[in-house]
């Protein structure tokens, strides 16, 4: 991607960028829709990333051009919100500009991805927090890790009115190769984790544009859910703060769906802490019996998954994988599939010839690579 990006940028603005920042996309291993809720997430990076060439340009002025359509944009970044793709990155400019980040000269920029975008692997996320770290290369910041998640967070949630929680900005900034990060979402604290296993990723195709306002949805009830528990509960800040052990207090309280969203984020906040001590132990077997939990609460409880993501994990339960999940937001979008590595080939192909019975069409079924996280990347001809 950055051999790609250096070209695209030489190319189209006719002479060399001054930085380069890159970031991953991410898988999340289990936690699903407890970020915003207070509670705690396992995501890992992968090895597809988002690179991002940038050099000074025209006083106030972004002008972007992407691998993705090559179609060169412009946008008066403090006047203008931008429009897709250069929404996040007014975005970026305008939260890095918070902090006294500004750009002397605008900026020129030339993105490359293999980050798949709608398949729940964060690709905005690599969009945002690589342009937080090309951009402040150019400004003359080296921004800390932590700082360059937050600014992918406020760029995708404050302005471009995505209601996300912090997860996948922070895995961006803080993955580790080989390692999953445990994020406690309240307090920001982390904890990487060695990973061990050997994941399958498969990619069912299904593109939800519903996808951004169903998950608006979501949040807005988990809000009602805990404005209501407030009133026997007044401390109450997060969902995921309710005590797993008084599941039926909350069944009592909380009127249908709110009940059964509140039911999930609790369920799998418990479920998250115990899945990363399990890995922490090396103990696979048992963290995929909660991976398939994990899918089941998603499904019935939460309603965030699709038909194409539920025949994928029953195949692969039937072909006998450790667990599998969808990963991500949900309605769509990709499968995990932990399998014991000699059974990579024949798990990979029931699931196929499963998913081809029902669908008529393939999925994409991959070996998941790893990968690290955000980096600067450096702008001369080798390749790293
Ligand atoms: C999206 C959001 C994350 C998280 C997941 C669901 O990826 O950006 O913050 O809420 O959905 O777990």
């Amino acid at each position: 991607m950055r051999r790609d990006a250096l070209t695209l940028f030489r190319e189209t603005f006719g002479v060399a960028p001054a930085v380069g920042g890159s970031a991953p996309g991410r898988v999340n291993l289990i936690g699903e829709h407890t970020d915003y809720n207070g509670g705690p997430v396992l995501p890992m990076a992968i090895g597809q990333r988002t690179t991002v060439m940038a050099a000074p340009g025209e006083i106030g002025i972004l002008e972007v051009i992407s691998t993705r359509d090559g179609v060169r944009r412009r946008v008066e970044y403090a006047r203008e919100p931008g429009e897709g793709t250069t929404a996040f990155l007014v975005g970026v400019v305008r939260a890095l500009d918070r902090r006294r980040i500004g750009l002397p000269a605008g900026a020129r920029l030339a993105i490359a991805s293999d980050v798949p975008v709608g398949a729940g692997l964060a690709s905005s996320a690599a969009l945002t927090v690589s342009a937080a770290r090309a951009l402040a290369a150019l400004a003359g910041h080296a921004l800390a890790a932590k700082e360059a998640a937050r600014v992918g967070y406020e760029a995708e949630h404050d302005h471009v009115g995505v209601r996300c929680g912090t997860m996948d900005q922070t895995i961006a900034a803080l993955g580790r190769n080989g390692h999953a990060l445990l994020l406690e979402s309240a307090s920001g604290a982390t904890r990487q984790i060695p990973f061990t296993g050997t994941l399958l990723l498969v990619d069912t195709g299904v593109r939800h544009d519903l996808a951004h306002s169903a998950f608006n949805t979501r949040r807005a009830e988990c809000e009602a859910a805990v404005a209501r528990l407030r009133d026997v509960h007044p401390g109450l800040r997060w969902l995921a703060m309710w005590p797993a052990g008084e599941m039926s207090r909350l069944a009592r309280l909380l009127p249908a769906p709110l009940r059964a969203r509140a039911q999930h984020v609790v369920g799998e906040t418990a479920r998250t802490r115990a899945a990363s001590r399990l890995l922490e132990r090396g103990r696979l077997t048992q963290f995929g019996r909660l991976m398939y939990e994990s899918h089941e609460s998603c499904r019935r409880l939460y309603e965030c998954s699709a038909p194409e993501l539920d025949l994928v994990v029953q195949a692969a339960k039937r072909a006998g994988a450790l667990g599998a999940r969808m990963t991500g937001a949900g309605w769509g979008g990709a499968a995990l599939v932990l399998i014991r590595p000699a059974d990579a080939a024949g798990i990979g192909a029931a699931i196929e010839r499963a998913f081809e019975r029902r669908f008529g069409r393939k999925p994409a079924v991959t070996p998941l690579r790893g990968g690290g996280g955000a980096r600067v990347e450096k702008v001369g001809g080798t390749s790293r």
